[in-house]
């Protein structure tokens, strides 16, 4: 009865979430799926994750702030104006920190739990929605039309966040909305060779390097040095994983 009742909720929270998708006016209007494993099997278990109650600031992969790395990367100026996406951005730490009168950050999760969630953090950290908004969007769903797409994305624990089956979507994906001369920034964790299940599952250097190398020149992939991780994601504990960084130039 319980699981039967839990179903419904789901299900309803699906339907609320394609509603919302359908009468944006920045998604694909055709269904995303050519990979059934994108809706069918990602969606619920990130609506439990966000169930009632939420996930804690510093709890779980809630990191209470931008990853140092990030922060290194703004404050050498290093990171393009223009338009940004955060996707699965959960309470939105990093929308903040790259928000800026030159740069609109748009972070999309597919949770309205977690985008109600971030919202708040946003308002109460005064970024205005010139600069920062969080949205309940699909990555696989957002529009690739030339207007809509990106001087910038930053992915951190977005792709370790997905099942490994469709990381070649997340690329493709990723190709399709950077513009050309655009870059993609990857925070790539947990790089773990012990992790077998997930999420969040195991990624590797290599793995976003020939993932991506069809569509983007890469400008730098190397692991983080501990004071560029965020704490215990530095690889002192091999349970955990180690942090790497992969920055990526639309070709
Ligand atoms: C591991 S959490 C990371 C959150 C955030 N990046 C951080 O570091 O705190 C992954 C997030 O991705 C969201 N998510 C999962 N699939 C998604 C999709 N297809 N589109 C947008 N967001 C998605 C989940 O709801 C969750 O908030």
């Amino acid at each position: 009865m319980y699981v039967q009742r839990r179903n419904i909720a789901r299900l309803s929270l699906v339907v609320a979430t394609v509603t919302v998708l359908t009468n944006s006016n920045i998604l694909k209007t055709e269904a995303s799926a050519t990979n059934p494993n994108i809706n069918l099997q990602q969606h619920p278990r990130w609506f439990d994750r966000w169930a009632t109650g939420g996930i804690k600031p510093g709890v779980a992969w809630d990191m209470g702030s931008p990853s140092p790395a990030l922060q290194k990367a703004i404050d050498s100026n290093t990171i393009p104006d223009g338009r940004a996406l955060v996707p699965g951005c959960g309470r939105g730490y990093d929308i903040k920190a790259l928000a800026t009168s030159r740069r609109y950050v748009l972070g999309a999760d597919i949770v309205p739990k977690a985008v109600d969630e971030a919202n708040v953090y946003l308002k109460e950290n005064n970024v205005s929605p010139q600069q920062g908004e969080v949205k309940v969007l699909d990555f696989f769903q957002l529009s690739t039309e030339p207007k809509d797409k990106f001087d910038f994305i930053y992915d951190y624990t977005f792709l370790c966040a997905l099942d490994p089956s469709i990381r070649d979507d997340w690329a493709k994906q990723m190709g399709n909305l950077v513009k050309p001369g655009g870059e993609l920034f990857c925070l790539i964790f947990p790089i773990n060779t012990v992790l077998k299940t997930g999420p969040p599952f195991a990624v590797s250097l290599e793995e976003v390097k020939n993932l991506l190398e069809k569509e983007f020149e890469c400008k730098q992939l190397e692991m983080l040095p501990k004071e560029l991780c965020h704490k215990d994601r530095d690889g002192a504990n091999p349970n955990l994983g180690a942090s790497g960084i992969g920055r990526f130039v639309k070709k």
